[in-house]
């Protein structure tokens, strides 16, 4: 009886071990399959890339999407790392990220350090103030505090304008931060992509804002380390998502209400 309660425990435990051997190997072998890609972004930009706080710490968003889209269609897994938008392109060259996608615009400056897929998404600028600033054109930024997103393509814009037209430049790491400092009345406007602007005036009632339609449209670009072989890739499988409508999907889901 004794004897065989023995066998009995000890089959079951080979048994275990056996399976948890079995197991191991099978996802340590899933593991070196699928290789994991670190995308870096700046999840201060609603509808691209944010946290939804209320529900979880989950980083989420359009960017976020096309990039599991893309990753899962070449067998990867991919990773989100959070970081300010100005050090995004450092975080490629160091080998931090093996690609951002941040509604960065390929810019010819950026393009001296990084490479760019085709363009996926584009937008505008757009002057952000309170309703009852006055701010309606261009021209009243005279003279006025302007905030813009440290090391964006807006932080150039505004060095642009002031050529034309005196305005007092400030720069903020955070998007969310230009909303509160022009709340507070610190900045008179703010100069943020018409996307992502929209995206505040449902809950921000108090602000308003125009677009600068004379411009060329500001473009988004998936962004890589130089001479990365993930560039040509990526880039295929964005076309193909182009071609057969599961970009625009992706589109609708996360900016339908604005088009
Ligand atoms: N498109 C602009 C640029 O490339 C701003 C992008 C900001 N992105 C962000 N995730 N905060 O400069």
């Amino acid at each position: 009886m004794k004897k065989g309660l023995i066998l009995l425990l000890s089959m079951v435990l080979a048994a275990g071990l056996l399976a948890a051997c079995g197991s191991s190997e099978k996802t340590s072998k899933a593991a070196s399959d699928k290789k994991v890609l670190v995308m870096g972004t700046s999840a201060d930009y609603a509808p691209f890339e944010y946290i939804e706080t209320e529900k979880s710490d989950e980083i989420i968003g359009f960017d976020v999407d096309l990039a599991k889209a893309i990753t899962s269609k070449l067998g990867y897994k991919m990773e989100v790392k959070d970081m300010d938008f100005n050090g995004l392109v450092q975080a490629l060259k160091s080998g931090q990220a093996d690609f951002v996608l941040a509604g960065m615009t390929p810019t010819e400056k950026r393009k001296k350090n990084v490479d760019f897929s085709d363009i996926y998404y584009t937008a505008q600028f757009m002057i952000v103030s309170k309703k009852d600033s006055g701010i309606s054109k261009l021209e009243d930024l005279k003279g006025k505090t302007v905030g813009v997103q440290l090391g964006s393509i807006q932080a150039d814009k505004a060095k642009e304008i002031n050529e034309e037209l005196p305005i007092k430049i400030e720069d903020r790491n955070r998007i969310q931060d230009l909303i509160q400092e022009i709340k507070s009345g610190r900045f008179d406007a703010a100069i943020i992509e018409d996307t992502v602007a929209k995206g505040y005036f449902t809950k921000e009632t108090e602000l308003e804002g125009f677009t600068l339609n004379d411009d060329p449209e500001a473009g988004s670009a998936i962004a890589f380390p130089k001479d990365s072989d993930l560039t040509e890739k990526f880039n295929q499988e964005l076309k193909k998502m182009k071609e057969n409508g599961e970009l625009d999907e992706l589109i609708i889901k996360w900016f339908g209400d604005q088009q």
